[in-house]
C-alpha cells in the first residue's frame, strides 16, 4: 500500500503490514552494522520518515549506499515502532527503488545544512526543499483554506475578479500596462501592418491593482462576497513588505458600516489563526525553533486578545507625545509610516490595532467621507513586527460625493462610469477589506522579507523562474 509519510508517521498499518512511501531523501547515514538510515520526506508534514536499509537489499552496495540529498525513491517495507529518539515509525526496508539521482551530488543546491535566505532566493525554485520553505508552504496553504472555509462558513460567495482591466482601482497610478492604444504608435508587425495581436483590447489595459471595485458590484446583488487573486503594484517594492506581484483576500459587505467591517476583519483573522495553531503545529514548532522563538505564543495572544481600535486622530497624539525618534514626521494629515505603525502596535499597545478614520486626502477616492468633512471612513489593522496588513473601508456610495471624489483626487470619470452605476442603480451602505496574503504569511512565520511568503517572488529586478 503506498501511504503518504504523514500516515506512515502516524503509525496506521495496513492489513499485511507493508507499506510503500515515495519522496526524496534528505540525509543519509551508513552504521558500523551494515545498515544505512535514508531520511525520506514527500511533503506530507513537516518530518521525514526513516527508513533503515539493511545490508541484504540486493542494490544496497551499488545504490543504496550511493543516496544522496534529493534523490528520489520507492521505500517499501514493514513500519515499526522506532526506537530512535523523536520518531514515532520507522520503516524496516525490503526494496529500495531509485526513482532519480541527483547528476551531481557536489553541486546540488540543496545541501544538508542550513543556508542564507539570500541565496535560497537564487534559486526559489528549488527552496520548496529545504525545511524552511516546506514549512512556509504548508502554513501558507493552511491559511488559504481557512480563509475559504471562514467565507463559506459566514454565507459569503467567491467572485473571481479581472486580472486586465482599465481602471486603477486605487487611483494611485501604480499599474503595470498590458496594452497601449497610442495612435501615433501602434505597435506594427514585420510587413507594417496594425499588430492588434498586442492591441487586442482597442484600449490602455493594465494589470489591476485589486478586485474591490469588482466586488463591489457583486456585493451589491449578492450580499456578502469576496474575491481572492492576484494583483500586482508598480510602485518601489523595493522592501522587505511590497512585492510587486502579491495575493490579496478581499471581502465586500452589503448594507454594513466601517464597524461591522472592522468586527470581521478581526473575526477572520483570527479564524485563521486558530486554524494554522489546530492544523500546522509540526510546522509551527519549527517556526518556533529555528525563525521566532514566540511564533506560537504570540499567535495565541492574538486569537485571545481583543484588537485595539483607534482613531488615525489620537493615534497621530500617542506617537507625538512618545519620546520616541521616528525618521518621518508625526503630524495630522500625514500617512502612518511603518515605524510608526510599529511604534503603535508594538510598543504602545503589544496587540493588533485597528486605526480607523484618516484624513481624506491620503486615502484613496472610493472611501466614505465622515460628517466632519476632513475624515473617511478607513482603517487599516496593523499587527506587531510588520505594521499594516489590512486596508479596508467603508465606501462612498453617494453619487455626488463619488463625483466630486473623482473630481478632486484628478482621476478620468470615463473610467469609472460602470462603477458610478452601482450608485445609480439601488445603492446602500456598504464597507469590504483588503488583507495582503503575504504579509499574513511573513507575519504567521516570523519572516523577516516578505519574498520568501511566496514561491516566486516578483520585484524589482526579480523576474525570473
Ligand atoms: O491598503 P490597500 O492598498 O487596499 C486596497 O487595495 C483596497 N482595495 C482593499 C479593499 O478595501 N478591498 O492594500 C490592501 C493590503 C495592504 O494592507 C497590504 O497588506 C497589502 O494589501 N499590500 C501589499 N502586499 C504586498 N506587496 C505590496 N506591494 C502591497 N501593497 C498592499
Ligand atoms: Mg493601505
Amino acid at each position: 500500500t503506498v501511504v503518504s509519510v504523514e500516515h506512515a508517521l502516524a503509525g496506521k498499518m495496513p492489513a499485511g503490514g507493508e507499506v510503500t512511501v515515495r519522496g526524496w531523501v534528505r540525509t543519509r547515514r551508513d552504521s558500523k552494522a551494515g545498515l544505512s538510515f535514508v531520511n525520506v520526506s514527500d511533503g506530507s508534514c513537516f518530518a521525514p520518515i526513516q527508513v533503515v536499509a539493511p545490508s541484504s537489499l540486493s542494490n544496497y552496495e551499488s545504490e543504496v549506499k550511493r543516496l544522496t540529498a534529493g534523490c528520489a525513491v520507492i521505500a517499501t517495507g514493514t513500519l515499526v515502532a522506532s526506537q530512535g529518539q523523536g520518531q514515532s515509525f520507522e520503516i524496516q526496508a525490503s526494496s529500495i527503488e531509485v526513482v532519480g539521482w541527483v547528476e551531481d551530488p557536489e553541486t546540488y543546491p540543496i545541501q544538508p545544512k542550513a543556508h542564507s535566505l539570500e541565496f535560497l532566493r537564487e534559486v526559489a525554485h528549488l527552496r520548496p526543499r529545504t525545511n524552511l520553505f516546506g514549512a512556509v508552504t504548508r502554513i501558507r496553504d493552511c491559511l488559504a483554506k481557512a480563509a475559504h472555509r471562514y467565507f463559506h462558513e459566514n454565507g459569503f460567495y467567491w467572485i473571481s475578479t479581472p486580472i486586465i482591466t482599465t481602471s486603477d482601482a486605487e487611483g494611485a497610478g501604480q499599474m503595470f500596462r498590458v496594452s497601449t492604444l497610442d495612435a501615433a504608435n501602434l505597435p506594427r508587425d514585420a510587413k507594417g501592418g496594425v499588430d492588434f495581436g498586442r492591441d487586442f483590447f482597442g484600449k490602455e489595459t493594465f494589470l489591476t491593482v485589486s478586485g474591490q471595485l469588482n466586488v463591489e458590484g457583486y456585493a451589491l446583488a449578492l450580499s456578502k462576497v469576496y474575491t481572492f487573486g492576484p494583483t500586482f503594484r508598480a510602485e518601489n517594492s523595493n522592501t522587505t513588505r511590497h512585492l510587486a506581484e502579491f495575493w490579496m483576500i478581499e471581502p465586500e459587505i452589503a448594507f454594513a458600516d466601517l464597524a461591522e467591517d472592522a468586527r470581521v476583519a478581526e473575526e477572520f483573522l483570527k479564524y485563521m489563526f486558530r486554524a494554522v495553531l489546530n492544523e500546522r503545529a509540526d510546522d509551527m514548532a519549527f517556526i518556533a525553533e529555528r525563525v521566532q522563538p514566540d511564533a506560537i505564543t504570540r499567535l495565541e495572544s492574538f486569537v485571545n486578545a481583543p484588537f485595539e481600535r483607534i482613531e488615525y486622530t489620537d493615534a497621530i497624539k500617542l506617537l507625538q507625545k512618545s519620546n520616541k525618534k521616528f525618521e518621518f514626521p508625526v503630524e495630522w494629515g500625514l500617512d502612518l509610516q511603518t515605524e510608526h505603525e510599529r511604534w503603535l502596535t508594538e510598543e504602545h499597545v503589544g496587540r493588533p490595532v485597528v486605526v480607523t478614520n484618516y484624513p481624506e486626502h491620503i486615502k484613496s477616492f472610493y472611501m466614505r467621507l465622515n460628517d466632519d468633512g476632513k475624515t473617511v471612513a478607513a482603517m487599516d489593522v496593523l499587527a506587531p513586527g510588520i505594521g499594516e496588513i489590512i486596508g479596508g473601508s467603508q465606501r462612498e456610495e453617494r453619487i455626488d460625493m463619488l463625483d466630486a471624489r473623482i473630481a478632486q483626487f484628478g482621476l478620468d470619470p470615463a473610467h469609472y462610469e460602470w462603477y458610478r452605476d452601482f450608485r445609480r442603480y439601488g445603492t446602500v451602505p456598504h464597507a469590504g477589506f483588503g488583507l495582503g496574503f503575504e504579509r499574513l504569511v511573513v507575519y504567521v512565520c516570523g519572516l523577516s522579507n516578505i519574498r520568501d511568503a511566496i514561491p516566486f517572488p516578483r520585484a524589482p529586478g526579480h523576474a525570473e523562474f
